[in-house]
């Protein structure tokens, strides 16, 4: 539509409407070609280890029960019965072998077949009980712990969807021989703003850190970095034009990187053998990485922002910007830690974790003003009556940014953390997807 044509003309430019942070109908476009078509990340592996194992999510707004049946496979069943499509399951998480219906008890198993009918005998005697299983995910897949679904048979498989941003984010999953674990309850909170203004900020905003959140590292929370509100050039990675992934890792001196509030030994355990040493070099002087894998899947790991009871360490989240309208998302946090570290390791871990991207965090409460207004303005009768459009073009064409011809890393790599490529390249994925379907050559 018209709204389509200007965003596709202005992004060639650096440029975006405001309009597309609070619109129905855009949203509407999402809910189906975006989370209809993506992988979606929904749970990590260590929150469902045992058969009958299971949690509630969400792909876009649809409801699903992310299971792991008896035959220890994990399923995503969508949360409505095939009678009259009340929500079969209303527990958040637990542990079963069926799912029985609350409205007539029609009950299913977790394999998500239907074994039960109340008076099945006098009130369905042709029913064939096979016909009635719950509707799931066409698609279920895992990449080192991540648990993504796909609602679309005819996606490309998980390993291909990620593609070159596997190089990066295996930097930080496969920081342990025994992989990592969630640790505590994952953090849901609203925000009333648009999904899409967290996953951009996720992909590399470095350029705010030095105003938004100037008064943190004034005071001095960020220890490192204690009264200085810098944007130093560092690495600046976008990974794959049009795969609309994006991360940004700053560097530090060789071997700066704090892995858990430290002891030596998860160091040299440290999983070598599965990282490239290359992977293993830059996983080792990175302080800080965030990104994004399009749509709504976001990670930050940082060795840098927290002292916790004068112990300095590190934290490694992920996030999920989950839609609930045009002006509403619900944030979704998990603390991942090595399964190895000591319990209070990982306590600290996890507080410090909270401190700073929980719901009530020193970054996190920053960011979320700022979307709400964001969003607020995007709404408004003047901005779409004057057509406003706002700027994504710092780095586009002008010379400031260069890219890293010689890095070892997959992507186009800057060697600047201004530019705003990181997000142009999220966009392009964006409006690709939302563009399918209605003729237009993206
Ligand atoms: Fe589920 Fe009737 S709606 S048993």
């Amino acid at each position: 539509d018209a709204l389509l044509s200007r965003v596709r003309e202005s992004l060639a430019d650096g440029f975006l409407p405001l309009q597309v942070f609070n619109d129905a109908d855009v949203y509407d476009a999402e809910l189906e070609r975006v989370f209809g078509r993506s992988w979606v990340f929904l749970a990590h592996e260590t929150e469902i280890p045992n058969p009958g194992d299971y949690v509630l999510r969400r792909i876009g707004e649809d409801p699903f029960i992310v299971s792991r049946g008896n035959d220890g496979q994990i399923r995503a069943f969508f949360n409505s019965c095939r009678h009259r499509g009340t929500q079969v399951c209303r527990y958040e998480k637990g542990n079963s072998n069926s799912f029985r219906c609350p409205f007539h008890g029609w009950t299913y198993n977790n394999l998500g077949n239907l074994t039960g009918v109340p008076s099945r005998a006098q009130a369905y005697p042709q029913m064939d009980l096979a016909d009635w299983s719950l509707h799931q995910a066409p698609k279920v897949d895992t990449y080192h712990g991540l648990v993504f679904a796909c609602l679309d048979p005819e996606a490309v498989p998980l390993s291909e969807y990620i593609g070159d941003m596997g190089w990066y984010l295996d930097t930080n999953l496969l920081a342990h021989p025994d992989g990592l674990e969630v640790i505590g309850e994952p953090l849901r909170w609203n925000i009333e703003a648009n999904w899409k203004l967290g996953a951009e900020t996720f992909c590399g905003d470095s350029y705010h850190l030095q105003h938004l959140h100037r008064s943190v590292f004034e005071v001095g929370l960020v220890p490192q970095f204690r009264g200085k509100a810098e944007t130093r050039r560092g690495l600046d990675v976008h990974v794959s034009e049009c795969s609309g992934h994006a991360t940004v890792i700053i560097r530090g001196p060789e071997e700066a990187r704090i892995f858990w509030g430290s002891p030596d030994e998860l160091k040299a355990q440290y999983r070598q053998g599965e990282l490239s040493d290359a992977q293993f070099s830059l996983a080792r002087r990175s302080i800080f990485q965030v990104g994004t894998v399009f749509p709504n899947f976001s990670f930050m790991h940082t060795s840098t922002a927290f002292s916790v009871g004068g112990v300095a360490g590190s934290y490694f989240i992920i996030r999920q910007w989950q839609p609930k309208g045009p002006n509403r998302v619900e944030a979704w946090n998990w603390t991942l830690v090595p399964r190895g570290l000591s319990e209070e390791a990982k306590q600290i871990a996890h507080r410090a974790a909270l401190s700073q991207v929980g719901p009530s965090g020193n970054f996190e409460a920053e960011d979320s003003v700022v979307w709400e207004g964001i969003t607020r303005v995007a709404g408004s009768a003047f901005a779409r009556r004057i057509g406003a459009k706002l700027h994504y073009a710092m780095g586009l064409d002008d010379g400031s940014a260069q890219v890293m011809e010689d890095f070892e890393g997959p992507g186009t790599v800057y060697d600047t953390r201004l530019e705003d490529g990181v997000q142009r390249t999220l966009y392009r994925r964006w409006l690709q997807e939302i563009s399918r379907g209605d003729g237009t050559a993206v």
